[in-house]
């Protein structure tokens, strides 16, 4: 482990100088790695994993379209792919990677193959962290660990087939074994994590459902929202609102913050619109942080959680959801975007 200075603040990671793969193969060279669950994550992990020479098996419900994905990615049934029971009972670590809703409802099936000495491992703190609400108890003589990749489980893969990764956050809720530090970042390596920074279960939960609510998804498009309904308030085109408020952030600006930093972006920005944003963005600061105080406090009581558990375990989840979705794919915003996007010079019809 090193210590590293982000800002002013020393804090633990793992490289993979000073954790090269070769030792993650030797730290799990005996152990079986069951990904339970095909959806998002599984297939990232499961094949970074196979891939980078580990023992991987694939546990997936047989009646699903998502047994068919499996197969089709070169799983083979009865030999690496099996029925998500028969797949526990084979492993030694098991990679907990259901929908967070299906973690809860299978939990009382897979406790039973949690033998002592074994690990249950998790991409998300959400399950031990609000065990009070999800039933999720482990025993305690198995490891607790957790690898959660910063992004979704497509583009852990295709930044491994790129031969880059995605940075990942590790934590140990509990170490049985004496094992525990050793087979997370073993793991964490293993998926193809870039570097991977420590955390605890609850802390990585917190900020995640945060990050989501807040800037990653969910602050951005109510600020976005609340622009282009002031530029159409004010009598500008829906074409002219839209590439003011998103085209521009995403074609131009963002790559470059994402390149150098934010300071950089404005410096290579007019001068009016430097002065312009460095004059505004801490009133943006100030109106926003009262939500975001709030927001982070639900997320600390247990109510986020509660209404996406009650939320996802409804029958009609996926009808409710695509009725939320179709309302934003339907408003004037991003219905333009569609059309803008469809404008963009490499798109254009010839
Ligand atoms: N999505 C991401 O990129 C991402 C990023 C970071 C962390 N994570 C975490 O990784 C974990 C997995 O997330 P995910 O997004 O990959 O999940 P997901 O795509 O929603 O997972 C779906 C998987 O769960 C199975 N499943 C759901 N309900 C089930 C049930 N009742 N019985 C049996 N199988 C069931 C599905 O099988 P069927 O297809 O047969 O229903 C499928 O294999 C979560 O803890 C999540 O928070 C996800």
């Amino acid at each position: 482990m090193a210590k590293m200075n982000f800002g002013g603040v020393v804090e633990n990671v793992v490289t993979r100088e000073e954790f090269p793969l070769k030792k993650a193969q030797e730290t799990l060279k005996n152990e079986t790695i069951a990904i339970i669950g095909y959806g998002v994550q599984g297939p990232g992990q499961a094949l970074n994993l196979k891939e980078n020479g580990f023992k991987v098996i694939v546990g997936q419900r047989k009646d699903s379209k998502t047994w068919d994905k499996a197969v089709a990615d070169g799983w083979v049934p009865g030999e690496t792919l099996f029925e998500i029971e028969e797949a526990c009972e084979k492993a030694t670590i098991i990679q907990y990677l259901l929908s967070d809703a299906g973690q809860i409802i299978l939990w009382p099936t897979i406790k039973k193959y949690l033998t002592p000495g074994k690990a249950l491992y998790f991409s998300h703190g959400f399950a031990i962290t609000y065990s009070e609400r999800t039933g999720i108890i482990p025993p305690d003589d198995v490891d607790v660990i957790l690898v959660a990749p910063k992004g979704s489980g497509t583009s852990l893969r295709r930044l491994f087939l790129e031969g880059r990764g995605l940075n990942s956050s590790y934590a140990i809720y509990r170490d049985a074994t004496g094992k525990a530090f050793d087979r997370v970042v073993a793991l964490g390596v293993g998926i193809g994590s870039g570097y991977l920074f420590e955390t605890t279960f609850k802390k990585e939960v917190y900020s995640d459902l945060t990050g989501e609510r807040g800037t990653l998804m969910g602050a951005i498009q109510g600020i976005f929202a609340a622009q282009y309904e002031t530029l159409r308030a004010n009598g500008h085109t829906p074409s002219e609102a839209f590439n003011e408020t998103v085209e521009e952030l995403t074609q131009s600006l963002m790559p470059l913050v994402a390149e150098n930093g934010m300071d950089w972006m404005y410096a290579n920005c007019s001068t009016t619109a430097q002065r312009g944003a460095l004059d505004w963005w801490k009133k943006f600061r100030d109106a926003t942080k009262p939500v975001f105080e709030s927001l982070y406090d639900e997320v600390q009581k247990g109510n986020e959680a509660q209404i996406s558990i009650d939320s996802n375990s409804k029958p009609d989840y996926r009808v409710k959801l695509e009725a939320e979705l179709k309302e934003m794919r339907d408003s004037e915003m991003w219905q333009t975007g569609e059309v803008v996007r469809g404008l963009r010079p490499e798109r254009a019809k010839k």
